[in-house]
């Protein structure tokens, strides 16, 4: 099993509360009545399909309300204060299309940084293509970039404006085994808390907490080697 990277020494931890939250689509709940504070360093969600997991992620950012019960990070109310939230919180998709705005990779990069002075901008941008290994995929089409380069680009472009609280759902799902240990290191060693919904069950072994869903209900919170047994025991 891979190593859990050293925690960064400049690690923040934005501090989540959710509570008493419950969730309905078509008039269903599809989370019930989840509680839970989550001050963990890395923390990953897990559980089967349609559990509830990337409906749980997508409460952090506000791009899911409850219809019960509610969810602060950094003590913002994510329905109340939902801009700050947004601004504090950086969401990774696992279709990185869905992220990547811009022809190239070094356009989609300025376009994270709008609003910061030029000369800022092209530091920050070469820092982070060098550190996503895509230096000399600066300027080709984004379209042309395989598979592995876009998520590497779509996490870049988040990681680039420096969130407090990164969220990412399934970001290693489309990719193969190097790609995915890769973003994995990344995720896994940004100053940012990290909360990571995951079928990659090691990636969740290298987190420092981790969730269980089942059928929208939390079902177990805790470390990632007890919990990932308790998922296994509940499918077997
Ligand atoms: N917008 C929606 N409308 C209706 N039902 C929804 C909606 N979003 C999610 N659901 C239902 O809620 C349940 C939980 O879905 P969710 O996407 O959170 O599961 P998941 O754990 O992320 O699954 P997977 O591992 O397949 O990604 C599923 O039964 C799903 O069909
Ligand atoms: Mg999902």
């Amino acid at each position: 099993m891979l190593p859990r990277p050293p925690v960064p020494p400049e690690t923040r931890v934005a501090g989540i509360a959710v509570e008493a939250v419950t969730v309905e689509r078509e008039g269903r709940p599809i989370l019930r009545d989840v509680s839970v504070e989550l001050d963990a360093r890395r923390t990953a969600v897990i559980g089967a399909n349609g559990s509830g997991k990337s409906t749980f992620v997508r409460l952090l950012n506000g791009l899911v309300l409850p219809a019960a019960g509610r969810v602060t990070v950094q003590g913002l109310d994510t329905q109340r204060d939902a801009a700050a939230v947004r601004r504090r919180v950086g969401f990774v998709f696992t279709d990185p299309q869905a992220q990547i705005l811009m022809p190239t990779p070094i356009e989609d990069l300025r376009l994270s940084l709008r609003g910061t002075s030029r000369a800022e901008t092209e530091r920050r941008v070469w820092a982070t293509l060098g550190e996503h290994g895509l230096s000399d995929r600066a300027d080709v089409p984004a379209s042309a970039l395989s598979g592995g380069q876009k998520q590497l680009l779509a996490l870049a472009s988040v990681l680039i404006t420096d969130p407090a609280l990164l969220v990412a759902d399934e970001p290693t799902t489309l990719l193969d085994l190097r790609n995915a240990r890769r973003i994995g290191d990344l995720l896994l060693s940004d100053p940012a808390q990290l909360v990571v919904a995951t079928h990659d069950l090691d990636l969740a072994a290298r987190c420092d907490h981790a969730l269980l869903f089942d059928d929208g209900v939390l079902t177990a919170s805790g470390e990632p080697a007890a919990v990932i047994e308790a998922y296994r025991r509940s499918c077997a």
